[in-house]
């Protein structure tokens, strides 16, 4: 069995994440409600990657006079990795709407498993500010390892990379590439079969999301 580190892995064990999750894996489970339950479960996820955001302190007026509070030092970046990230995205911007967004566009190909980008857009200024890559599945990581190099070479410094399913080979993978991602996942599932699919899984995300099986 493939080891995993777990100072670098947070699974969100929360129970509507694996009440949610459950229902997204299931066969039955029809593209429209998938597209529900993912965003549902992507402003869980999102609760907990973002939980400790820097902030600095900020007084605003009540009608009753000032209170001390905090606000977020400098907004987070979002990179959606294309196209299944997208199902993520739009419950992470539900919870913190003032992130700047970015998208990597990558698909797998089928023969040789291999990350084929076909557009990048990343925002200015990563260093210094939280970087969230989404993406609802890790699986033999080639992607994901592709999107975080381009990342770091942006100069993303405090990275993370949140996904709904993660295979242990391809955690294990991304970390041995780059041991400083926090990768925070919903489920660590069996491993791959051999044509790169998670098992069990769910199927090809990006298919599920938006019907095109
Ligand atoms: C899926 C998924 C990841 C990738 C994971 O995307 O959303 O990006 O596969 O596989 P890996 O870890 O083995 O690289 P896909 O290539 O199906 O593209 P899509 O999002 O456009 O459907
Ligand atoms: N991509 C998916 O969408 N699902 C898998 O199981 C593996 C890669």
């Amino acid at each position: 069995m493939t080891e995993i580190d777990p100072s670098r892995l947070q699974v969100v064990d929360h129970s509507l994440v694996q009440h949610k999750l459950t229902l997204m894996r299931s066969v039955d489970t029809p593209a429209p409600l998938f597209r529900q339950l993912l965003r549902e479960t992507s402003m869980l996820l999102a609760y907990e990657a973002l939980a400790n955001l820097p902030t600095m302190p900020a007084t605003v007026e009540t009608p009753l006079g000032p209170a001390e509070g905090q606000q977020l030092k400098t907004d987070p970046a979002l990179i959606s990795i294309l196209r299944a990230g997208n199902g993520l995205l739009d419950g992470f911007l539900d919870i913190v709407p003032s992130a700047s967004v970015g998208f990597i566009g990558m698909y797998r190909d089928h023969e040789t498993l291999e990350a084929i980008e076909y557009y990048t857009n990343i925002p200015q200024g990563l260093a210094g500010r939280v970087t969230i890559a989404v993406d609802p599945m890790l699986a033999t990581a080639g992607t994901a390892i592709a999107a975080i190099e381009k990342l770091r070479h942006a100069g993303a410094s405090d990275l993370r990379f949140v996904c709904l399913v993660a295979a242990p080979e391809g955690i294990a993978r991304v970390h041995a590439a780059d041991p400083h991602v926090r990768v925070i996942t919903a489920a660590v599932d069996q491993g791959l079969n051999d044509v790169g699919y998670i098992v069990p899984g769910l199927g090809d995300a990006g298919d599920r999301i938006y019907g095109t099986q």
